[in-house]
């Protein structure tokens, strides 16, 4: 290892987006998991809702973190840093609209700018949100959100850089079934609910760990949101909200990708902060893939238990399904089973195309773009789904592969330290978007690489 300063000091553009990885050595050791991304930045966002400042602990050091502060920022809430490392005080008693340009600067840069319309209306009576951005793992449209804007009483105007909102009468109470249980749309929904006149309800909604915690942020705010069974949600506006303390969920997507490290490398990673309750899909798929857990009060060991691994066939949902964000490191490991492996990504139509450079590295993975007439699946086909047909074991060799997005990218990663041989990773700088201190964390745990560009 060659690596000069900290994970921070490899943020810089020039740095930290070319890994030359030499493969084919076990990781062992411990990482910490902290605040999910897809909570943090949510949470940071019903900041804005309350007369009081708030303060949220375990923000993870993640680029959609930046970029949801600097959105904050740009609209007058101030952020520092709160009472110990990794808190964030939100004040968002001077908060105000922002220019045009200001708020352009985000463009393309992440999805939580939507999540911005329901509080910055309330607070404003107005919002502009730009064009998004995330990662590219299909059309990802926003037709859920604005469908359930309007129904607030939001008057929505798609202008050619992004889009206008204005509620001149305020915003009222509404009756909303999504189509689909999406986590965003779910989210925009109690954040603009949670202070509209009268009451919500909403059906078919998402109720993944990160919308509860969002709940429970919502709640000590001073917000009225009761869930019931079957997906349905009522949210009691109310006149006031202030400010919350809270800690972060883990982010048990990235406790799954290490423990998907640690399968695919034949290692041992315990990952600290990692929670039973939130990973119960994961770790039944993980034990009948052939790995055993010991679960602790501090966090969770994954090794694998056989050698090679079993095949499995998994489909991706939404919660208490099996995540799509889990499936990626999970088909790397299942490169490395004896047999053939199935799995069905329902919930994104374009989130198997990392395959192709897992195949460059010697797996032979058969991507089916329509998915698999005639095999059994446990939920209804969905009109998108892709499946992946993996046949193992093959051995993975080095290879100069180009990261396509985040989970894909850790993927990639992992790939590259269990095959034999010198791998080169391009466009690293994706993974560092959702993983914090990822550099370290490899380092901490054996990896053998050098930063080469
Ligand atoms: N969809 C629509 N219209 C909409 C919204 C969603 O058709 O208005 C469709 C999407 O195209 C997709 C499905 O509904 O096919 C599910 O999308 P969802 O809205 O649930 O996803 P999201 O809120 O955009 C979040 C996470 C994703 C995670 C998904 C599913 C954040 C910032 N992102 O995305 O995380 O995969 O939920 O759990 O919370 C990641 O972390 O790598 C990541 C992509």
């Amino acid at each position: 290892m060659t690596l000069v300063g900290s994970d921070e000091a490899r943020t810089a553009p020039t740095l930290g987006d070319v890994l030359e990885i030499r493969g084919g050595h076990p990781l062992r050791g411990q990482v910490d998991v902290k605040g999910a991304k897809n909570l943090a930045t949510k949470a940071m966002v019903a900041s804005l809702l309350g007369e009081t400042p708030s303060t949220l602990r375990d923000v993870p050091e993640i680029r959609d973190v930046e970029v949801v502060r600097s959105l904050l920022e740009v609209h007058g809430v101030s952020v520092s840093e709160g009472d110990e490392p990794g808190s964030l005080v939100l004040d968002p008693a001077l908060a105000k609209s922002a220019g045009f340009e200001e708020i352009d600067a985000h463009a393309g840069s992440s999805r939580i700018p939507i999540l911005f319309c329901g509080p910055l209306l309330h607070l404003l009576g107005q919002a502009f949100i730009p064009d998004l951005g995330g990662c590219r793992i299909g059309d990802r449209p926003i037709d859920f959100h604005l469908d359930a804007l309007r129904n607030f009483g939001a008057i929505v105007d798609k202008q050619p850089n992004g889009i206008r909102l204005s509620a001149p009468e305020g915003l009222h109470g509404a009756n909303i079934e999504l189509p689909y249980p999406s986590v965003g749309a779910t989210e925009q929904v109690l954040l603009t609910a949670v202070r509209a006149k009268g009451v919500t309800e909403l059906r078919n909604a998402a109720i993944e760990p990160e919308i509860m915690d969002l709940i429970g942020v919502l709640q000590k705010m001073g917000a009225i949101i009761s869930y019931e069974p079957n997906r349905v949600i009522f949210i009691e506006g109310v006149d006031e909200l202030h400010g919350y303390d809270h800690r972060s969920l883990f982010d048990r997507n990235e406790a799954a990708s290490w423990a998907c490290a640690a399968l695919a490398t034949d290692g041992e990673i315990f990952v600290k902060g990692a929670r039973q309750y939130e990973m119960l899909t994961f770790l039944n798929v993980f034990r009948k893939v052939g790995g055993s857990f010991d679960i602790t009060d501090e966090g969770i060991w994954f090794r694998r238990a056989t050698t090679p691994l079993k095949p499995v066939m998994v489909e991706t949902d939404v919660h208490p399904g099996f995540m799509t964000d889990w499936q990626q490191p999970l088909i790397v490991a299942l490169t490395q089973a004896g047999g053939v492996s199935i799995v069905h990504e329902t919930v994104y139509e374009n989130r198997l195309g990392f395959t192709a450079a897992l195949n460059q590295m010697g797996a032979d993975i058969v991507v089916h773009p329509k998915g698999l007439e005639g095999v059994y699946r446990r939920v209804e086909r969905r009109e998108l789904e892709q499946a992946a047909v993996i046949t193992g074991p093959t051995p993975l060799t080095g290879a100069d592969i180009v990261v396509p997005d985040l989970r894909g990218g850790y993927a990639y990663v992992i790939a590259a330290l269990a095959a034999e041989g010198t791998s080169r990773v391009s466009n690293v700088g994706i993974i560092r978007r959702g993983y914090e201190k990822f550099f370290d964390k490899l380092t901490a745990l054996g990896a053998d690489f050098d930063v080469v560009g």
